[in-house]
């Protein structure tokens, strides 16, 4: 209804109860939480943007979104990547329109101006004859974006006083270490991208603590007998820290299903513990807090048990949509027969004709239709997460607050502790 900004701060605090598992029904299509979540989460935060081997090359460019705001991010003539809003100093076109290229500068398609991708001025047509001495180029360069990068993933932010990318995602790196920088990895293709009818924050909810609907959403697959058992979502742990990360580790495996020959670059980069969780690992789903999830999942192609590794974007565009934008990541000193059977398992799985994509993408957009119901019902309806709340976290060999099986909503818990910790900052 028309609550002032601040009412509407007021009655988040009284409604979300992340430490009693309740939280609202509300905050997941209501336009007035998605503009607060704008200004107060995605443009406060560190935001994905890429990785850095999408632009391989010197002069490599690719168009992204920060929270909204296109940016060029393009790797200069020093092989060192850098970000600029995507807009032209002199009237504010446009700067780049194309999806990504090869280009060291861009010329803007309204008048000309030329800007060289460290965000220079550099050429201005008839500059001379019609400006004299009068344009000073040098006041005249690209807005530079914020952007920093942990094992080749790439984040940017709008907040000039963000604490380092490091800072943020503090002990989970930890994690992020087996999923990005157990060996070198690689981006193989453009990611796939795909519009649905769902409030962002359902994805990066399932990613970040839900393999309970693993058993019956996916049911289907247990019974073509593609995964083991239905129940098998359950054994493993449930891990999360601070800024509202958190992941699933899915354990034990039935058979290692990452490249054998590649298991002394692991070694190498991993340390000890890390390479004992790889090594047990079925599957690694997780969030980077706001909306930037994670997989690593094992499918069985033509009998053959094959990991992959991706990471995807729930990008926001409005309060009841969102574009997936999804990485396909992969050890780039495998084979290319092995770099081929993985991508294959990703696509039958996690992509727009992926199984588990197909049934994922129907429970979120009825979700997201059922929450904007009539106000009468919104106004006392709240989604239950109180599971495993009376279970302790056990003792495991990565950091973080761990439970020793993935049946726990204590991530999701911690997902909307720091959500309404950033509504209110
Ligand atoms: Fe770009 Fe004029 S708006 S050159
Ligand atoms: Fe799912």
């Amino acid at each position: 209804e028309d609550m002032t900004k601040s009412e509407l701060i007021e009655h988040l605090n009284e409604t979300v109860k992340p430490d009693e598992g309740s939280i609202p029904a509300f905050v997941i299509a209501d336009p007035k939480i998605y503009d607060l979540e704008h200004r107060k989460v995605f443009m406060k935060t560190w935001i994905f943007i890429g990785h850095e081997t999408e632009i391989p090359n010197k002069n490599d460019y690719m168009l992204r979104d920060l929270a909204g705001y296109s940016i060029i991010v393009s790797r200069n003539a020093d092989m060192s990547i850098r970000a600029f809003y995507n807009m032209c100093t002199h009237r504010g076109m446009k700067l780049c329109r194309a999806d990504k290229g090869n280009k060291s500068a861009f010329v803007c398609p309204y008048h000309g101006f030329n800007f060289k991708n460290n965000g220079d001025l550099i050429g201005v047509p008839l500059q001379k004859s019609i400006y004299g001495e009068e344009l000073d180029k040098s006041t005249m360069g690209l807005t530079e974006v914020r952007i920093e990068s942990y094992k080749g993933l790439l984040f940017g932010t709008w907040n000039e006083e963000a604490e380092p990318l490091d800072d943020f995602l503090g002990d989970f790196k930890w994690y992020l270490d087996i999923l990005v920088g157990r060996a070198e990895m690689e981006v193989i293709g453009v990611p796939q991208r795909f519009v649905i009818h769902s409030n962002w924050k359902i994805g990066a909810d399932n990613f970040v603590g839900d393999s309970y609907h693993t058993m019956v959403t996916h049911g289907s697959i247990a019974k073509l007998g593609m995964v083991p058992s239905a129940t098998y979502s359950k054994m493993g742990y449930q891990i999360h820290s601070d800024h509202g990360h958190g992941l699933n580790l899915g354990t034990p495996n039935p058979d290692f299903a990452f490249p054998e020959e590649l298991i002394d670059e692991y070694k190498a980069n991993l340390t000890e513990e890390q390479f004992e969780v790889l090594s047990t690992l079925k599957n690694m789903i997780g969030n980077i807090f706001p909306h930037l999830s994670f997989l690593i999942s094992h499918t069985k192609v033509k009998g053959q048990l094959i990991s992959n590794t991706t990471v995807r974007l729930w990008r926001p565009i409005d309060h009841d949509k969102m574009e997936v934008i999804a990485w396909f990541l992969v050890e780039k000193n495998a084979s290319e027969d092995w770099k081929r059977r993985s991508r294959e398992s990703f696509v039958l799985t996690f992509s727009p004709s992926g199984i588990f994509e197909q049934d994922d993408t129907e429970v979120f957009t009825d979700i997201t239709a059922a929450a904007k119901g009539p106000m009468p019902v919104m106004k006392q309806l709240t989604y239950n997460y109180t599971m495993g709340m009376h279970r302790e976290p056990v003792d495991f060999i990565g950091p973080g607050v761990a439970y020793d099986d993935k049946f726990s909503e204590a991530n999701q818990r911690n997902f909307y502790k720091y959500w309404l910790e950033l509504m209110n900052s």
